[in-house]
């Protein structure tokens, strides 16, 4: 039986709670580690879940944790939690050079959503942060966020797309996050380079957001699921971060990525029925399944780091209970529907 969660204290203390094979690992990263990019939906649980790790380990790692921070709440959070807070903007080439130095390199800058109104920003997050962040952090260590979106779609007989596959995404955003694994790469390959580990994700989730919480919210409220894109990948955001931190020990040079994400893929239409028994609502549904969907093979990282622990049965009870007591969600809806590359 999955254990559920009441409130925020509730799902933060699961998402840093350290297993045995991240306090083993976190003994291997150099101190400090910096994390650019900590504000975001990740990033603060993933900061706290690393100082955790190495208290239990008895590793004296200290972390910090960089972002603009336009949310002081956050900072406030990390700061309790022993971790150190930088506010700093990562377009600004000064701001990112006044950076500490560091013994490894956590990067989770990015920007999706937004990118229809304003492509420039998009392209302006994905490739100048990069390009700052690779010349000020070069010859460190570097794990640096990637997304399953640098894959077009892919039949879903096809088990996903795996990381030897062509980049040839569809719209501004994925082609920005293929320039920006390209940056990282290329500094990679310099004389002195760091060593990299580029990390594909595919839809974290954790209560507040995710795609399993987009089709529960949709189910509680009566709204209709849009089939056509009827296939997706997901992994629970603690066992993402998990993997995120032991994955330091691949980072290499030239630079290569890895797929993070479910071993399998999920199917909308019975993840939806069984959130819809779970939640005592019957789903509504729209459209028909294509053949193909965004899906990325995850075989290589778990056969690195072993699968996920953290089973669809688990998630999707979290999240029909959390709906269920009104727990607090982002707003910020995944659209995992999207299959033009338009967010
Ligand atoms: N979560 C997912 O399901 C998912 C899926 C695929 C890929 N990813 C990748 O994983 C990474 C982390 O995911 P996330 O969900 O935590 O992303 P996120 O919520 O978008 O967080 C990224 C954070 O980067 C910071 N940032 C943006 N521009 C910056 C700048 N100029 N200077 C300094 N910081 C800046 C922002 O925080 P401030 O506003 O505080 O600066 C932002 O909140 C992202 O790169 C994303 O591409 C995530």
């Amino acid at each position: 039986m999955a254990r559920l969660m009441e409130n925020e204290e509730d799902l933060e203390e699961v998402l840093t709670h350290p297993r045995a094979e991240l306090i083993e690992a976190i003994r291997e990263v150099r101190s400090p580690l910096v994390i650019l990019g900590a504000g975001g939906k990740m990033g603060p649980s993933l900061a706290v879940l690393a100082k955790r790790a190495a208290e239990r380990a008895g590793h004296s790692l200290e972390i910090v944790a960089v972002s603009r921070f336009g949310n002081g709440e956050q900072r406030k959070w990390l700061e309790e939690r022993g971790v150190k807070t930088r506010v700093a903007d990562l377009l600004d080439r000064g701001s990112t050079d006044r950076l500490p130095e560091a013994g490894d390199v956590l990067y989770l800058v990015g920007l999706k959503f937004g990118t229809q109104e304003n492509p420039s920003q998009t392209w302006a997050v994905n490739t100048v942060a990069p390009l700052h962040v690779a010349e000020r952090y070069r010859g460190r260590r570097i794990v640096a966020l990637s997304t399953g979106n640098v894959y077009p779609l892919t039949l879903v007989k096809g088990g996903g797309s795996t990381e030897e596959d062509p980049l040839t995404p569809k719209g501004e955003y994925a082609n920005a996050a293929v320039a920006r694994e390209r940056l990282f790469d290329h500094f990679s390959r310099q004389s002195g380079g760091s060593e990299v580990a580029l990390l594909r994700l595919n839809y974290a989730t954790d209560l507040r957001y995710g795609v399993p919480v987009d089709l529960a919210r949709k189910i509680w409220k009566g709204e209709p699921i849009d089939l056509t894109n009827g296939f997706f990948n997901c992994i629970w955001q603690g066992d993402a971060n998990e993997m995120i931190l032991r994955a330091f020990r691949l980072a290499v040079s030239p630079a290569r990525a890895w797929n993070l994400t479910s071993p399998g893929a999920y199917q909308v239409r019975e993840v939806a029925a069984q959130l819809g028994t779970l939640l005592g609502r019957e789903p509504v549904f729209s459209g028909r399944e294509s053949e193909s969907a965004l899906l990325s093979n995850s075989a290589a990282l778990c056969a690195q780091l072993g699968a996920p622990p953290t089973d669809l049965g688990a998630i999707l009870a979290r999240t029909a209970h959390w709906v269920q007591i009104g727990g607090l969600e982002l707003g910020k809806p995944t659209h995992f529907e999207v299959r033009d590359g338009r967010y």
